[in-house]
């Protein structure tokens, strides 16, 4: 079992302060007034807050010494926002799963301009559980199997690349992780010209993403916005084709292009937008690629550091390589399942490495934990280590 440490940081703007509606209940419960107490911690200069102090050094230990002053749930502010931050699975689980009708996704705008407003890890509700569901069918375990040749192929022409002439190992995965999406996404059908054409303007993109949201001709955010346009313009291209064709396929586009809207979702039987099946492309493009590239180059490094588990993954992977004749014959999701070593050392590379550093909510009404209080606006972050 991986245990894993979750840190969630709630933004609190005060300018937003709604019903109370989860304190006040409680309170009805109760029989008796008993005001909750803000969190411990510091609140930092006014507006800029702690941000310096997040970014001048390693997020983990700005979370990690604040935590062991104050505990699992703290007060700062961070980029003009107030925020609260809980640390803890049992904090995760009250944002994320018992409680999470108090809270909703809020990225900062200028990011969901740049992923797409659609892109299902904005929303909730309806429209979210309907695509959550749309894109487990293609990423699950059945419809996997049918992409293991090109994985391996892709996997492959990442390896032929790498001897002696890898500047970086995260640029390689990342490029890999990339390939592995667009198979996912497109069938493994995607010529190689559109595949480029991706690649390129959704590097331009990812550029763009953390810089200063200016939209003045020439800065990366202005450049991001423009090849963000340009992905979409490809896209909807293939959707054309798919269109004209009659051909709408099984991949992840496909099922994207064909999902009708049941009842309840407004307009019960409508097709998504082409807006909106490129915003969910893109989104998937995004959250699988880097987090992915991040894990492989971690696993990577674990294992160089350790010799003796690198020689006995090395001779499961070599068993399995003679077994097809030295590559000659592909390799097949029973291999694949039957990677014992290799597959414990992914499991524990997941759970050594944070990935993802925080993730974040906002709360849409008082909200108390613990008897300490969360005003509304909160926006939750967490990591998994
Ligand atoms: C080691 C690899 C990965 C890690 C650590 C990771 C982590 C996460 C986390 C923490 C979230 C939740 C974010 C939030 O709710 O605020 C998330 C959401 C998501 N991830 Fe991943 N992820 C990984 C790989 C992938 C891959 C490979 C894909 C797709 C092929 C993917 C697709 C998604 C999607 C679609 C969501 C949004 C789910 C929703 O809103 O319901 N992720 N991921
Ligand atoms: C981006 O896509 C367009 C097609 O819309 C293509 O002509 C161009 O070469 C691609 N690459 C870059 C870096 O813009």
């Amino acid at each position: 079992m991986a245990p894993f440490v979750i840190l969630i940081m709630c933004f609190i703007s005060l300018a937003f302060v709604s019903y109370v509606h989860y304190a006040s209940r409680q309170r009805r419960r109760g029989g008796h007034e008993k005001a909750a107490k803000l969190p411990p911690g510091s609140m930092g200069w006014p507006y800029i807050g702690e941000t310096l102090q997040l970014y001048s050094q390693n997020p983990n230990v700005f979370f990690a010494s604040r935590q062991k002053r104050y505990g699992e749930i703290f007060k700062t502010r961070l980029l003009g926002c107030p925020c609260v931050m809980l640390a803890s699975p049992e904090a995760a689980r009250f944002v994320l799963v018992t409680q999470s009708h108090l809270f909703k996704p809020t990225y900062p705008r200028s990011k969901e301009r740049m992923i797409g407003p659609w892109a299902l890890f904005f929303h909730q509700g309806d429209y979210h559980l309907r695509l959550r569901r749309l894109v487990q069918g293609p990423l699950g375990p059945y419809a996997l199997r049918a992409l293991v040749p090109d994985v391996e192929a892709a996997a492959r022409s990442t390896l032929a690349d790498w001897d002696g002439n890898v500047a970086s190992t995260f640029h390689a995965m990342k490029r890999l992780s990339f390939d592995v999406g667009v198979a996912t996404i497109f069938g493994g059908q995607l010529d190689e010209r559109r595949k480029a054409e991706l690649r390129q303007n959704y590097s331009v993109v990812e550029k763009g993403y953390n810089s200063f949201p200016n939209s003045f001709p020439g800065t990366l955010y202005y450049k991001a916005i423009q090849a963000r346009r340009r992905l979409h313009g490809v896209l909807s291209e293939i959707m054309r084709e798919r269109r004209a064709r009659g051909e709408l396929g099984s991949d992840l586009l496909g099922c994207l292009m064909q999902s009708r809207a049941p009842a309840g979702d407004g307009g019960a039987g409508a097709l998504l937008t082409d807006e909106q099946v490129a915003d969910n492309v893109i989104g998937v493009l995004f959250a699988a690629q880097d987090t992915t590239a991040s894990a492989l180059t971690w696993i990577v490094k674990y294992l160089h550091d350790n010799p003796k588990l690198l020689e006995a993954v090395g001779a499961e992977q070599a068993a399995i390589h003679h077994a097809n004749h030295g590559g000659a014959r592909p390799l097949t999701w029973a291999q694949t399942r039957s990677m014992a070593l290799t597959h414990r050392v992914i499991l524990e590379s997941l759970r050594m490495a944070s990935i993802i550093s925080f993730t974040f909510r906002e709360a849409v009404a008082d909200v108390e934990y613990k008897g300490t209080r969360t005003h509304a606006r909160t926006h939750t972050r967490y990591t998994r280590t």
